[in-house]
């Protein structure tokens, strides 16, 4: 029998399907999440995502944020708890996971959908024509598809955050969070880049687009 693709960054996973329900304290609130199969990380939070959204900036005055490559929506949905006023987007490509960020949004905040945006497309393409710039982007981004095309779409992220913007996102040490760490700080001159945590493995990083 051929292999199935059930690789968590395929538009449409051709695996059975098989829908979950994990539940996670985080931050000190008890969020419920569907999951499915064919979607990342579908029986638990993964570790960097959780030390991601334990470490992570959340802006208390409204802000407009991004959880880039949202899978079934764990960072953005955080995100939105905590910070009531902000708009929040989420991106995604994976057909399954945007059918889990919807019904986890539903179920986690049922009474704040008008200011929740889930985008179906490739990264920024899903935005489309609007021209939006974000406070925050938020990512733990797909490394089984190698480094160089998640370096390339770093590049773009200066373009899409205000003056005074942030990104932040999570790496595994082994795979590369040095030389990720160096390659910002040559090619995103002027700016910062920080680690701010380094846990079980994982490092954080903080980027800030300067004010001026
Ligand atoms: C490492 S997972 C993280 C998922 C989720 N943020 C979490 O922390 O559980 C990366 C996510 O990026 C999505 N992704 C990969 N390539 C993408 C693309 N070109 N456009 C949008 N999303 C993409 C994958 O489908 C996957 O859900």
């Amino acid at each position: 029998m051929p292999a199935k693709n059930d690789h968590y960054s395929s538009r449409f996973p051709d695996v059975d399907l098989k829908v979950f329900t994990i539940s996670e304290s985080l931050r000190r609130h008890l969020y419920i999440f569907k999951t499915t199969t064919g979607v990342f990380s579908k029986n638990k939070i993964d570790l960097g995502t959780k030390i991601l959204i334990k470490h992570m900036h959340i802006p208390k005055e409204p802000s407009v944020l991004l959880d880039l490559g949202c899978g079934y929506g764990p960072i953005g949905i955080v995100l939105a708890y905590e910070s009531p006023q902000s708009k929040v987007y989420f991106i995604e490509f994976n057909k399954r996971a945007i059918w889990c960020v919807k019904e986890n949004i539903k179920i986690n905040l049922p009474y704040s959908q008008d200011r929740l945006f889930v985008l179906d497309g490739d990264y920024f393409k899903a935005l489309k024509n609007r021209n939006i710039e974000f406070d925050g982007i938020y990512m733990n981004p797909p490394v089984r598809q190698g480094r160089d095309k998640f370096l390339n779409l770093f590049d773009e992220i200066p373009n899409y955050l205000k003056r005074g913007g942030f990104f932040e996102f999570v790496l595994r040490r082994k795979m590369g969070a040095e030389y990720v760490f160096n390659y910002l700080n040559q090619n995103f001159n002027n700016n910062n880049v920080i680690i701010k945590i380094k846990r079980s493995g994982y490092w954080v990083f903080h980027y800030s687009l300067s004010k001026n």
